[in-house]
């Protein structure tokens, strides 16, 4: 009797234990599919946590439930997850790094270059891969290898969005007007802070074009009022001689939805990437 290919590759292939901080719509959809794909993948679930355990009642067993999360080493996880909130990356980043890899879902969080400076250092520290999920960015591996081959001049994103998607802090207007506005443009590192939320997608871009960094990246975000049933994130590299790619990428996503039907799907494959590359970040 022959085995599928999937069948095949758990056989061949050891057993990923993997921790999930974060029981909301990405942290569901994971779990979800954890659950459901995971075994014939490789994969296994070994905690969930989330602040208020009460949501995970009926859904998780209880064995799986972490109920503290600075005894999350106990479960001797090979990777862990954030799906969660940049709060999160400051309080445990450095200690997940320290006992497994570690997917950063809320990557804006990396803005922050002390932070930034810290989780990298932990990493090689500690032989363990930072991986940053490349959500909603499309060729983010090409703008690896030419941020790689030093030929990467300049990165610009523009996240568009119907207002109620968004989640703004500070000074930004966030009312619903009518039509298209700019609601701000300038350097990632600016913008996560004001839409940490939102911007995640133009956190792995500066990831990946690490010379330019989320000083250098521009990011602009705008709210349009026609945009009822998906996202748009254009992206402009310019690479030198004139080299120049533009993409643009419609997301389809409900109304007031932060993120994009299209993301989930690209988070889990992000996930099935995460097998470990040695002590340094990974775009996945
Ligand atoms: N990388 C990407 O492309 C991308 C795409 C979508 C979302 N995200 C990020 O992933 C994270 C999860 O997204 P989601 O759509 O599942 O969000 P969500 O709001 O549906 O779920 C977040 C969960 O974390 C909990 N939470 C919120 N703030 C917390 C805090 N300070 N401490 C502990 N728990 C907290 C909430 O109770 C909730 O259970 C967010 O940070 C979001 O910005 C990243």
């Amino acid at each position: 009797m022959f085995l599928s290919f999937q069948q095949n590759m758990a056989s061949s292939s050891p057993t990923l234990t993997i921790g999930v901080v974060g029981f909301g719509h990405l942290g569901q959809y994971l779990v979800d599919r954890l659950l459901k794909d995971g075994p014939s993948l490789g994969l296994t679930l070994g905690f969930v946590w989330n602040r208020n355990s009460d949501k995970l009642k009926g859904l998780v067993s209880p064995e799986l439930v972490l109920d503290d999360l600075s005894s999350f080493a106990n479960r001797q996880c090979d990777v862990i997850v954030e799906v969660c909130h940049p709060q999160i990356v400051i309080e445990y980043g450095v200690r997940f790094l320290s006992k497994s890899h570690f997917m950063v879902g809320s990557p804006s969080a990396l803005s922050d270059a002390d932070l930034n400076q810290n989780l990298r250092q932990a990493s090689e520290q500690h032989g363990r891969t930072l991986y940053v999920p490349s959500g909603a960015l499309w060729g983010g591996q090409d703008i690896q290898r030419l941020n790689d081959s030093g030929t990467l001049k300049a990165l610009f994103i523009r996240m568009s969005k119907h207002p109620s998607c968004f989640r703004l802090k500070g000074d930004i207007p966030a009312d619903l007007k009518e039509g298209r506005r700019v609601l701000f443009r300038g350097s990632v590192a600016e913008l996560c802070p004001l839409a940490p939320n939102n911007v995640n997608t133009m956190a792995a871009a500066a990831v990946a074009a690490g010379m330019l960094g989320f000083t250098g990246v521009q990011g602009e975000i705008v709210s349009d009022t026609e945009l009822q049933d998906h996202h748009v994130v254009e992206v402009e590299v310019t690479g030198s001689d004139g080299f120049s790619v533009r993409t643009v990428r419609r997301n389809p996503a409900k109304l007031g939805a932060v993120t994009g039907k299209a993301t989930y799907q690209s988070f889990w494959s992000s996930l099935l990437i995460c097998k470990g590359h040695g002590g340094r970040v990974y775009l996945c």
